[in-house]
């Protein structure tokens, strides 16, 4: 059992730009410990998001933050190359990050989640903001580890919202469906943020600003990221801002951020390789009728926020350096 009064929290991710922007703001969190953190390809390949990882807390001086590897390949395929379109060749933006001056951890990402489980039995919560391959990696490994996990909350799929990877699957769900399947199906409290209401929570310039005007180090280069994520959304968008995929998942997890409509209903995920391919299918039949949970199902599928995240986001992540959390 755990003997923190804080939340600790597990960290799986393929930084990434909004990975990155993700991070900085729970580095600024003191609601939660992050207790370790797990890198999977996505965005980039798992090596170099763990590169960025590290970089980013060395920036934030949390060297006690254990980063481990993850998976390189999917589970049905091999890695891809990642989207260096949206991200950038090294998946931040070409900003150059301090080189890691520590190793990442032994052990590979499905490792340190199991570890981090009975270290933190019953308390750990889990965030996943890449393909979901090291979590059902996890799962596979050790099959126990569902009761051991407060709960998970997962940036991906699109409910009733357009794809962004394909017309109708999100690049986190579509890279690893068999991942995403198997994460769904697990006998854990599971809050999916899809792209309904990622896509409607938005940096513009004037926030990517307050980034760029603070002290912290590590806001400052994530607001130098933001330059080559904007060039991508501004297509999107029609105007330059960009969306806040990872950062509305972390904010939900922290709990700064409420979901407001987020009913408990079966997703499929499509594994087929028919057009469907990555789609998260979620049965949203009831949403006319309010309250319409099914009975039984893990899943909560988040539809509306209690308020937009942009301007505590760069407020939080701005003041990084005032609000960096005591360690466990
Ligand atoms: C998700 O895909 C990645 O590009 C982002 O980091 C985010 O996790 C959005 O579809
Ligand atoms: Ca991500």
């Amino acid at each position: 059992m755990t003997d923190s009064p804080l939340r600790p929290l597990y960290f799986d991710c393929d930084t990434g730009i909004d990975d990155a922007l993700a991070l900085a703001y729970l580095l600024a969190s003191p609601e939660i410990v992050l207790a370790g953190i797990g890198t999977v390809s996505g965005n980039t390949d798992a090596r170099q998001a763990a590169r960025n990882t590290l970089g980013i807390l060395d920036l934030a001086g949390r060297e006690d933050v254990p980063v481990s590897v993850g998976s390189h390949d999917f589970l049905a395929r091999p890695y891809d190359g990642g989207a260096p379109y949206v991200h950038g060749s090294n998946g931040v933006g070409e900003v150059s990050l301090p080189e890691p001056a520590r190793p990442v951890a032994d052990g590979t990402a499905a490792d340190l989640l199991i570890r981090l489980s009975h270290e933190h039995a019953g308390a750990l919560e889990v965030l996943a903001v890449g393909p979901l391959t090291n979590l059902a990696a996890a799962l596979a490994q050790d099959p126990t580890l569902a009761d051991r996990i407060a709960g998970v909350t997962i940036m991906g799929g699109a409910a009733l919202a357009a794809g962004n990877i394909t017309p109708v699957a999100e690049a986190n769900i579509a890279n690893d469906p068999e991942a995403a399947a198997a994460v769904l199906a697990a006998p854990w409290p599971v809050t999916l943020v899809p792209l309904d209401v990622t896509m409607e929570n938005v940096f513009e310039t004037e926030h990517r600003d307050r980034l760029l005007a603070s002290d912290s180090p590590v806001a400052s280069a994530v607001g130098e990221m933001l330059d080559f994520y904007m060039d991508f959304y501004t297509n999107s968008y029609g105007r330059r801002c960009s969306a806040l995929h990872d950062p509305l998942a972390a904010a939900i997890a922290v709990g700064s951020i409420t979901p407001v409509n987020a009913p408990a209903v079966p997703v499929v995920v499509d594994v087929t390789d028919g057009p469907g391919r990555g789609q998260t299918v979620c049965d949203l039949r009831g949403q006319r009728r309010g309250a319409f949970d099914h009975p039984g199902a893990t899943v909560r599928v988040v539809l509306a926020t209690d308020r937009p995240l942009a301007d505590h986001l760069a407020d939080r992540v701005a003041g990084t350096a005032r609000e960096t959390p005591t360690t466990a």
